[in-house]
């Protein structure tokens, strides 16, 4: 039966085992990453029983790194980066260079080729994101600073494997790869070839900054509009896979790299958080799959034919490395307790492992029992890495408790820690301040500051928000002016207003709308109203109200009601003032 449905039987055996593994990992207290890379080579073809369809599961888990780039791209901030780049961009880049060299080293003595040992040692050198944001989400760590210091140097290591990876393939010939060729034709190619592919790179990516952040929100804005969550969920997807596979076909760059930047492209946008919420599943999903089909390949036989040579990998990963981000990071004069726990992230290999492993493989670079090394390796080290966390978490400990120690290594080295705290407090107050002028109101927010939308279900909300333009305005500020055609009804969601007519002032609060009464009649502003006080408002368009009053006859008439009174009033002040003016005559 297996056999007709193969992509159903990997999928049920697949996520099936995986989570029951996952599920005894987790209470294991092992990451439950561990469970899925078990649950993979339980159904691999080195182990006895059901041998599920490697070529399915390679695809499938291409779909996974594809929304696992996609949802890093969503949540890469390029003013968290700037933050931390003083230590992380030197960090990543010098572990990157100690730890390849290291690994080239160790490839020499096993006797392969430098391309062998170019592979080995930048697939160590690189941290997994999927371990480091789960260890970092598990401990509270990933709003503090070290913790952000661990994801900026993941960041920088993240780009520079996106570059490896779009070099590779047209360095592999040099490196003593499997394609032929001359030698002199082949470094004249090379460097053609280089710069082909940093053209289409830089091509592609012009054209994601330059139109991806005007169409892909705009885009998704009109699904949004319409209140399908089905809709909006679906464009996501297509965006983010649709961009990853068009930019593969059309300019030669990786899938990661199109998703990436899908994901950057969308960072920016009002509807990111949105569209990150509605990925989530499925990127959880298909990154378990990723983990079962890196399983898949896994021969466990390894760490019994070569114990020697897992055993070096291993160290490299976490020892060395460790060793490696200390040294860096004490170097910049930050305290003991940040160089431990930067270390500790990032001792552990994952996603960019495997894939520049597999693509060592497909260009002749790595011999096959590197791949099962680096396997091997990943694995091992993702296991340990709660332990390596408790390690550090012990010395750190110890340190605070000696007051000499405490003095050497953490006080006198706090400065650089101390200014990189307040920077990021700065990143933080300027992002709280411009989402504050772009605030749009949870459906719950919304309810509280105009309870006549509670009647509303809601994925209505949903859709009215979407609907809304933020605006502010600031004190003295004419916001409508009496005479002037209508635009909009306008809710205050902060700050105050003031309506003047008929030789009143009415004040208008947060929670109040104003700019109904032109809507309703089509004839021109009755008044001009004016803000008080620094306010937020939320400006719903003439088509969009009507659109939705007709949808909605119930919040129509209320509307139409106050309007209605306010109108009466008006007369009746306009009237009682021509009295006055009338009666001294
Ligand atoms: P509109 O005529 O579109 O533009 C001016 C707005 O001022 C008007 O809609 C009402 O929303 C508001 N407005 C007019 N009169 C009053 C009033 N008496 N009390 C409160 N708001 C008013």
């Amino acid at each position: 039966m297996s056999h007709d449905v193969p992509l159903i039987a990997i999928l049920a055996v697949g996520f099936g085992l995986a989570f029951v593994l996952g599920f005894m990992a987790q209470k294991l207290r092992l990451p439950p990453l561990v469970g899925y890379l078990l649950a993979g080579v339980a159904i691999g073809p080195f182990t006895p029983g059901f041998v599920a369809d490697a070529g399915l599961a390679a695809q499938l888990a291409e779909v996974g790194v594809m929304l696992l780039m996609f949802g890093v791209g969503l949540h890469f901030s390029v003013a968290d980066l700037m933050a931390v780049k003083r230590i992380a961009v030197p960090g990543a880049v010098v572990q990157i260079g100690a730890a390849t060299a290291i690994g080239v080293a160790l490839a020499h003595f096993w006797g392969w080729s430098l391309g062998g040992g170019l592979v080995l040692g930048l697939s160590l050198s690189v941290a997994s994101t999927v371990v480091l944001l789960k260890a970092l989400e598990e401990r509270n760590g990933v709003s503090t600073p070290n913790g952000r210091i661990a994801v900026g140097w993941l960041i920088v290591e993240d780009l520079a494997m996106v570059l490896v990876l779009v070099l590779l393939p047209a360095m592999a010939e040099m490196l003593g790869g499997s394609v032929g060729g001359d030698a002199h034709g082949s470094e004249h190619g090379l460097l053609l070839t280089l710069a082909i592919t940093l053209a289409k790179v830089g091509c592609f990516v012009g054209i994601a900054m330059i139109f991806g952040p005007r169409v892909v929100p705009w885009l998704l804005r009109q699904v949004a509009r319409t209140g399908s969550r089905e809709l909006f969920t679906l464009s996501v997807l297509a965006v983010a896979l649709g961009v990853a596979f068009g930019s593969a076909k059309l300019f030669g760059v990786s899938f990661a790299l199109g998703a990436f930047f899908a994901g950057v492209v969308l960072s920016e946008s009002e509807l990111s958080h949105k569209a990150a919420e509605k990925s989530l599943p499925l990127q959880d999903a298909f990154a378990v799959i990723f983990f079962v089909s890196v399983g898949m390949l896994f021969d466990p036989g390894i760490i019994l034919r070569e114990p020697g040579m897992v055993l070096a990998v291993l160290a490299l990963i976490v020892v060395g490395k460790s060793i490696i981000a200390m040294g860096i990071v004490l170097v910049l004069g930050y305290p003991m307790s940040t160089a431990l726990s930067v270390s500790a992230a990032l001792a552990q290999v994952g996603e960019f492992s495997f894939i520049l492993a597999g693509m060592g493989i497909a260009y002749g670079l790595l011999p096959p029992e590197g791949l099962s090394l680096i396997l091997a390796g990943a694995l091992l080290s993702i296991t340990l890495n709660p332990l390596v966390f408790a390690g550090t978490d012990f010395l750190t400990a110890r340190i605070r408790a000696s007051a000499g120690l405490r003095k050497r290594l953490e006080e006198n080295r706090a400065g650089p820690l101390t200014r990189l705290e307040a920077e990021l407090e700065t990143v933080r107050a300027n992002l709280a301040k411009k989402a504050d002028a772009h605030k749009t109101f949870t459906p719950e927010e919304l309810v509280r500051k105009f309870p006549f939308f509670a009647a509303l279900p809601d994925d209505q909300r949903e859709a009215l928000i979407l609907h809304f333009h933020p605006r502010s305005a600031q004190p003295g500020e004419r916001i409508i002016r009496a005479g002037d055609k209508a635009d909009g009804i306008y809710f205050i969601s902060s700050g105050q207003a003031e309506v003047a007519v008929a030789g009143r002032r009415i004040r208008l609060r947060a929670g109040d709308f104003f700019g109904e009464m032109a809507l309703l009649s089509g004839k021109p502003r009755s008044a001009d109203v004016t803000a008080l006080d620094f306010s937020q408002l939320m400006m719903l368009s003439q088509a969009d109200f009507r659109a939705f009053a007709r949808k909605y006859p119930d919040i129509r008439k209320a509307v139409a009601a106050l309007a209605e009174q306010r109108g009466e009033l008006n007369q009746q002040w306009l009237d009682a003032g021509a009295d006055e003016d009338l009666s001294p005559a």
